[in-house]
């Protein structure tokens, strides 16, 4: 950690920071003091505001009431550009590339110069692979961005933020969907621009992390500023006693259950010669009641495997059989309509319906809440209840899903393919974005789901969480199952083992 002097102002101080959307507070009494030089991170439940904290900082939300100071001097940050320019760049919690365009178009969008001005091309892409080359990623800055995974397009956000040179970087939730491999590049990069100077504000629900990266912590809670941590006292206890109010805090982590399923289950799911982009003939089956997790490096396959079973890509090969019948999907509500539920990584792909929360929630079994052929909203307010009570959601249900914080529309996907009656329940990250205290309720209601004789597949970019919640885990290397693992086999350090160990062998 980089000392700076006591006398240097704050990089970015924001103070009594209210903002509302309708009646409704986001935030009430908003504070963040960021020094220069530091990683500041910024933890909170679902739905806190820190989204909402961090856009008013970086000139994305004017706020109806407080204060926005830069270097010390205060300043009107009116839009994204008015930021840069005073030298603030965020990198968004949700994906926000542009599609169309180039990697390079993508990083340096923006920055270009004026009206007016001309693009000096050369100049760019030079800037462009450097920036990348910063981050530790072998992309082409003349690729199209719509040629990227996820993760590679989530990186490219980073070096968007990194490549206007900017000396406050604003990152929320950075790491959420990354694996790995790919947080801890993320982590090196962002260390090592704090050590150039720069200060960085932090959010993330990933309490190890906060730990091993802040120098000084913000808790939000409900749109206020309640807590602020310094150096030795941040630690993950004490991040989720912060963060988790009720009594809630025992085993966060774990949800496996005690006994394992009943091994005379008849098979529902089953995947024969699976081959595509990343996939080498997988064959794999899932037993009713049972929770199957996957894990692998980025480019292992893992995503593809989970996206044939959920009708997302027909595999290039083999095939997919449920209760017996073999199984072409045209899409996910193809599947869907034959017994196979699916939630995508990407939260944006999900298929969110710019309709209320309970719609959103309930769409898979709209049957069940119709009476002859008709929906009532009393009616679908009284079958959305229980599940979006269970995520303290229960006041939510009449809001447009888009009004909902990240996590929270997160809870309200889950919620759907868990109500859904679907046989096989395929989960790609289920609890990404998802805080502390909620993760607990969905691993629970994926047991819940086993339990319920459903087969369960999982996918998770923390190895920590497969461990927690599945029976059994297949590690994939370059699109093969590589291992198995369960029982007392079955911890994070095995995985993590697995993983590496398989990948770094030859591959013949
Ligand atoms: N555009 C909007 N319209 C209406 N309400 C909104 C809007 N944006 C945010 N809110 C509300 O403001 C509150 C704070 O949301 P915010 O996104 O800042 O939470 P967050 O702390 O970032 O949560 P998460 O951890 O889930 O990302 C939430 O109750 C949310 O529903
Ligand atoms: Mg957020």
């Amino acid at each position: 950690m980089s000392s700076p002097s006591a006398s240097a102002p704050p990089a970015l101080l924001l103070e009594g920071i209210v903002k509302r959307f309708g009646s409704a507070y986001a935030l009430r009494d908003g504070q963040l003091r960021v020094e220069p030089g530091t990683i500041h991170g910024v933890v909170g439940p679902n739905g806190a505001g820190k989204s909402t904290l961090l856009r008013v900082g970086s000139g994305q939300l004017v706020p109806d009431v407080g204060t926005v100071a830069v270097d010390g001097v205060a300043i009107a940050l009116r839009g994204p550009r008015a930021a840069l320019r005073a030298g603030i760049a965020m990198m968004p919690q949700e994906q926000t590339v542009v599609p169309g365009l180039t990697v390079e178009e993508n990083v340096s969008l923006g920055h270009e110069p004026s009206r007016g001005g001309v693009v000096r091309r050369g100049a760019r892409r030079t800037r462009v692979r450097e920036t990348l080359e910063r981050i530790g990623i072998a992309i082409d800055p003349r690729a199209p961005i719509d040629e990227l995974t996820a993760a590679e397009q989530r990186m490219t956000m980073l070096a968007r933020a990194l490549y206007s040179g900017a000396r406050v970087l604003v990152l929320d939730e950075p790491t959420a969907a990354l694996r790995r491999e790919d947080a801890e590049r993320l982590l090196d990069t962002v260390t090592a621009a704090r050590d150039a100077g720069t200060a960085i504000v932090y959010v993330s629900h990933r309490f190890a992390e906060i730990e091993r990266l802040c120098d000084a912590v913000t808790v939000l809670r409900d749109g206020s500023t309640v807590d602020r941590l310094v150096g030795v006292a941040i630690t993950a206890d004490a991040l989720v006693r912060a963060v988790v109010t009720e009594g809630a805090i025992d085993d966060v982590a774990d949800g496996r259950r005690t006994s394992s399923p009943a091994s005379d289950l008849p098979t529902v799911a089953r995947l024969r010669g699976i081959t595509g982009r990343e996939l080498h003939g997988v064959d794999l089956d899932v037993r009713a009641g049972e929770i199957v997790g996957v894990c692998g490096l980025a480019g292992s396959g893992v995503t593809e495997l989970l996206e044939a079973l959920g009708g997302v890509v027909g595999p290039g090969a083999g095939h997919v059989e449920v209760d017996g019948a073999v199984r072409r999907f045209r899409e996910p509500h193809d599947a869907l309509r034959r017994g196979i539920a699916f939630l995508p990584a990407e939260r944006s792909r999900a298929g969110m319906l710019d309709r209320p929360v309970r719609e959103n929630l309930l769409v898979a079994r709209m049957d069940d809440v119709a009476v002859r052929g008709f929906v009532t909203n009393g009616r679908e307010r009284r079958a959305a209840h229980p599940a979006l009570a269970s995520f303290g959601l229960a006041d939510r249900a009449d809001d447009p899903l888009g009004a909902l914080s990240g996590g929270n529309r997160q809870k309200v996907l889950l919620g759907r393919c868990v109500r859904a009656d679907a046989r096989v329940v395929v989960l790609d990250d289920p609890t990404v974005g998802v805080d502390v205290g909620a993760r607990q309720e969905i691993h629970r209601s994926i047991v819940a789901l086993a339990d319920a004789g459903r087969a369960v597949v999982v996918a998770a970019s923390e190895v920590e969480e497969l461990a927690a919640v599945a029976d059994r885990v297949v590690v994939l290397v370059r699109g093969r199952i590589a291992a198995e693992l369960s029982g007392d086999a079955l911890t994070p350090e095995r995985l993590v083992e697995r993983v590496t160990v398989e990948a770094a062998a030859p591959s013949t």
